[in-house]
């Protein structure tokens, strides 16, 4: 008796030898870009075709001729690409790869706080879900977000959602009175201000490099608070040669790229663990991105009318930067 021998299926997650390659040679058969958000590991930001903080990359997928768009990055900024490119694919490699200050505005509760101050301008972070892009008036990111305010009219309350921490300080720089959503972001949450202030004794000649994200207490600490972006420029152009990072330790690798010799030390978190980095960032893996273009899967999608209302604020956004 011989077994008969049965039909063999392709494994949909079987992995190449070369990774690599492989993503190349897809990206080049199915016109399809890689945008990277710095908080990625290295080897992600590394066979990125643009790597950016959030600004650039709404710049980058409003501009990309792409027929495909993989985001490395997480649910809210593969939203906004597909916003701006309603009838290209967007691909996510990991549909979980969520972001707790999205999660901390739902759009049934934020619906009701507008609705407590009619006269007011919403200016939503882009941190934010689709629906709550659509209750908005502008978009901001942590890069343009005291400008934005800076050209809205003087006599209009404002309110800022969903993050408070960076609401505080565009308050702060502005000198308007915002209204502030209570969100904040789980990462730049955790440093703490004690080991921070420990740090700076062990290392006086340091600077201190900090997200607007971070509170309060941690930014007092800062010597420069800007976005990934700024904050990459600012490591590269400086003339010292310590800094202490308070934002998720993903940009260390371009800031070691961008000026090797230079030390950068991550900003502690309140525990031991590695908190710091973004759980939900972390969940792409150069595996993931493999088998989502190769099986064109997770896809985001969005309800034409949410795309729709969703695109005004962040076009705004784009003109305004
Ligand atoms: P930026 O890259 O725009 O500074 O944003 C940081 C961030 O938290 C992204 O999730
Ligand atoms: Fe969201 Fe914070 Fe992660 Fe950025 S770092 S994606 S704001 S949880």
């Amino acid at each position: 008796m011989f077994a008969t021998a049965l039909p063999r299926t392709a494994d949909p997650n079987a992995l190449p030898r070369d990774l690599f390659g492989a993503i190349a040679d897809l990206k080049r058969d199915m016109n399809a870009v890689i945008l990277a958000h710095y908080y990625q590991e290295a080897d992600i930001q590394d066979l990125a075709d643009y790597l950016g903080d959030s600004l650039g990359l709404s710049q980058q997928a409003a501009q990309t001729d792409a027929d495909v768009i993989l985001f490395a990055g997480v649910h809210f900024m593969a939203e906004t690409a597909k916003i701006l490119n309603p009838h290209k694919q967007v691909l996510l490699p990991d549909i979980d790869a969520g972001c707790s200050l999205a999660d901390s505005c739902p759009a049934e509760g934020f619906a009701a706080f507008k609705a407590q101050h009619p006269n007011a301008l919403v200016v939503s972070y882009i941190n934010c879900t689709a629906e709550i892009k659509a209750l908005s008036d502008v978009i901001c990111t942590s890069s343009n977000a005291v400008s934005i305010v800076n050209q809205l009219p003087s006599d209009r309350p404002i309110i800022f959602a969903p993050d408070r921490n960076l609401g505080r300080y565009v308050a702060d720089q502005t000198g308007r009175d915002l209204i502030l959503w209570d969100g904040s972001c789980m990462v730049h949450e955790i440093f703490s201000e004690k080991k921070l202030v420990q740090l700076k004794v062990q290392h006086p000649q340091a600077t201190v490099l900090a997200h607007p994200e971070c509170e309060p207490p941690v930014l007092r600490h800062a010597d420069y608070i800007g976005s990934t972006t700024a904050l990459l420029k600012h490591a590269k152009g400086s003339d010292r040669d310590t800094f202490i990072v308070a934002t998720e330790p993903g940009i260390i690798h371009q800031m070691q790229k961008a000026a090797p010799e230079k030390r950068y030390i991550p900003a502690p978190p309140t525990t031991n663990c590695a908190c710091n980095e973004c759980p939900h960032m972390r969940l792409n893996t150069v595996e993931k991105i493999y088998l989502a273009l190769k099986n064109r899967t997770p896809e985001v999608t969005l309800p034409p009318d949410t795309c729709q209302a969703a695109l005004k604020p962040i076009q705004r956004m784009l003109e305004m930067s």
